[in-house]
């Protein structure tokens, strides 16, 4: 797993699930502490899809294969993040992340269960590393 997309990614995703878990966490929605938590979670989740869509996505292989149709999908939603993201931001009320937080939920379920293993079986070790590489270089594990 170590060496793999699907355990690199799943590092990150956790990552992220901790900002957010911090983020719910926070007492005071408005506090600067919070707003310091939201940004974070926010850079995080930026860079990821980022990471996906330049350098794991791009490794579907054939345009009409059916990992190539799941990264379609899947970046379609991470539009709807990016979105959904930006409007929280300038939101000067209390900021909830509740309906940002579910849709990352079922988006990272088939990307660990379907589209990474997927990734794992077609790529070779060479590509693989080139992946590694470059998550390396913006993991926030590092
Ligand atoms: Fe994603
Ligand atoms: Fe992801």
């Amino acid at each position: 797993m170590e060496n793999s997309v699907t355990g690199i990614m799943i590092r990150h995703h956790a990552a992220i699930d901790l900002l957010i878990k911090l983020f719910n966490e926070e007492p005071d929605k408005k506090s600067p502490a919070s707003e310091k938590t939201f940004e974070d979670f926010k850079w995080e989740l930026e860079k990821h899809i980022f990471t996906e869509e330049r350098v794991i996505f791009k490794l579907c292989g054939e345009m009409e294969s059916p990992e190539c149709k799941l990264a379609e999908r899947l970046s379609n939603e991470h539009k709807t993040f990016l979105d959904l993201l930006d409007k929280i931001a300038k939101d000067k009320e209390e900021k909830d992340i509740s309906g940002l937080q579910t849709l990352l939920a079922g988006h990272k379920k088939i990307e660990e269960a379907d589209l990474y293993p997927r990734l794992d079986a077609i790529l070779s070790q060479r590509q693989k590393e080139i992946v590694f590489e470059k998550i390396n270089d913006i993991s926030p594990a590092n």
